[in-house]
């Protein structure tokens, strides 16, 4: 068995000169390639940590050149986020290399397409149900006022539903209506068996208490999961729908099997719909080591979490919050942040709070604003519908079953 474990040893040691030579080398020639090759071994390179403090001359200077190298081809605080950790301690197990090299190429995530996968599956499963004599699942939307913008989501709500084959109503009220009314108008709605999911536009109106709205959605139709019953069931980790952004970004990072196990995730704004959820999802189904910036976070304590972030997710609605001295190299970007500026034409544009030109040069992965998780959350509202009309099937097939 010793010898075994030796012949491993001397192997690994064997591998580290290679790798080590491969190190200088490149650090001599400036050739890309063997940096590569440097990636393969990944932890393995830890070893000439050790060497750090060494008094064999020769060790010191191949651990010198080493460092010398790395922190020539790429910023060391952009390949290292744990630089500390790693050259100065023993353990090698912050350590990763996962941050892109130079050539990779910045994935744009687009969000149309994931949007229109998901919309296919749901048309596919949609089209089972009616092939099964069901009924098709039904969405109904409130819209209080006319907002431009809430117009603009209610519609691409409502088209996507159309897509899918889920039917979709929008009810319609003035912007001067009661809480009262709006309140009579939801109680009826959660009285109609075939409605599946309510969703009540936000904004509304300054005489209308947001919580008391979406309070009186019932839980399971609640497809927007703005009750404080799917907020608290969520925070429990307990079956809950979840508001369609977090769940359009969580799809999203699902889809493009993005990594959140043990990496440094920053989630800026704490929104109770937006941020708080995604950072909760992050940090405990994601084991992700997560950070909560905010409003209130100076600009020189969020570059600091923002430099050390593999993963970042902003929904702000300040544009420009995140730029490029702001990121790491290899870091994957979330842009949740929708503003609509004006151009000195007087065009409207909608805007995310990521400077995206510049990001993307060093991002891995980014989402472009538009087409990125916008889209992605129209669908998830459509998603859920489908799955609350699905759990209600499902409760009365039981019901069924227990009269027999
Ligand atoms: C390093 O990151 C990669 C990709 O994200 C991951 O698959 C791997 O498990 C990580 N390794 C360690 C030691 O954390
Ligand atoms: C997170 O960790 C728990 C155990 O602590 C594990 O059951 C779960 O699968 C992990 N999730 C992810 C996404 O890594």
């Amino acid at each position: 068995m010793p010898c075994i474990v030796r012949a491993v040893a001397v192997s690994m040691l064997l591998a580290y000169q290679v790798l080590l030579q491969a190190v200088i080398n490149q650090y001599l020639n400036n050739d890309l390639n063997i940096f590569r090759q440097l990636l393969i071994f990944k932890n393995k390179a830890c070893i000439i940590s050790k060497y750090k403090n060494s008094v064999d001359h020769q060790k010191l200077r191949h651990y010198n050149a080493a460092v010398q190298c790395l922190q020539k081809l790429q910023h060391p605080g952009s390949c290292f986020p744990h630089s500390t950790t790693f050259w100065f301690g023993t353990s090698c197990s912050h350590w990763n290399f996962s941050t892109k090299s130079r050539h990779q190429q910045t994935i744009r995530i687009d969000g149309k397409a994931i949007a229109q996968e998901i919309k296919d599956e749901i048309k596919a499963e949609v089209e089972l149900l009616l092939e099964h004599g069901l009924r098709a699942p039904h969405l109904t939307v409130l819209l209080v006022g006319s907002d431009p913008a809430s117009v603009v989501y209610v519609r691409n709500k409502a088209k996507a539903a159309e897509y899918t084959g889920i039917t979709c109503e929008v009810l319609r009220l003035p912007e001067s209506v009661s809480e009262r009314a709006v309140l009579r108008e939801i109680n009826f709605l959660n009285s109609l068996p075939d409605v599946d999911g309510i969703l009540v536009q936000l904004p509304l109106p300054p005489q209308i208490n947001k919580r008391t709205i979406c309070d009186a959605v019932r839980p399971d139709r609640d497809v927007d999961g703005f009750n404080v019953l799917n907020v608290g069931r969520f925070c429990v980790d307990q079956e809950a729908f979840m508001p369609a952004t977090p769940s359009g970004v969580l799809e999203i990072m699902k889809r493009l099997k993005i990594e959140t196990f043990g990496k440094n995730a920053v989630v800026c704004g704490r929104s109770k719909n937006v941020g708080m959820p995604i950072a909760m999802h992050l940090h405990s189904n994601g084991n992700a080591t997560t950070t909560i910036c905010h409003r209130n976070t100076p600009q020189e304590e969020l570059v600091k979490f923002t430099r050390a972030a593999d993963i970042i997710v902003t929904a702000t609605g300040v544009p420009g919050l995140i730029t490029s001295d702001m990121v790491s190299e290899g870091v994957i970007v979330i842009d949740v942040g929708i503003t609509r500026m004006l151009s000195d034409q007087g065009q409207a544009r909608l805007v995310g709070d990521v400077d995206y030109a510049g990001v993307s040069k060093k991002a891995s992965m980014i989402t472009p604003v538009p087409g990125g998780v916008g889209p992605v959350t129209v669908a998830m509202v459509i998603k859920n519908t489908l799955i609350a009309y699905k759990n209600t099937l499902q409760k009365n097939s039981l019901s069924d079953q227990f009269k027999k």
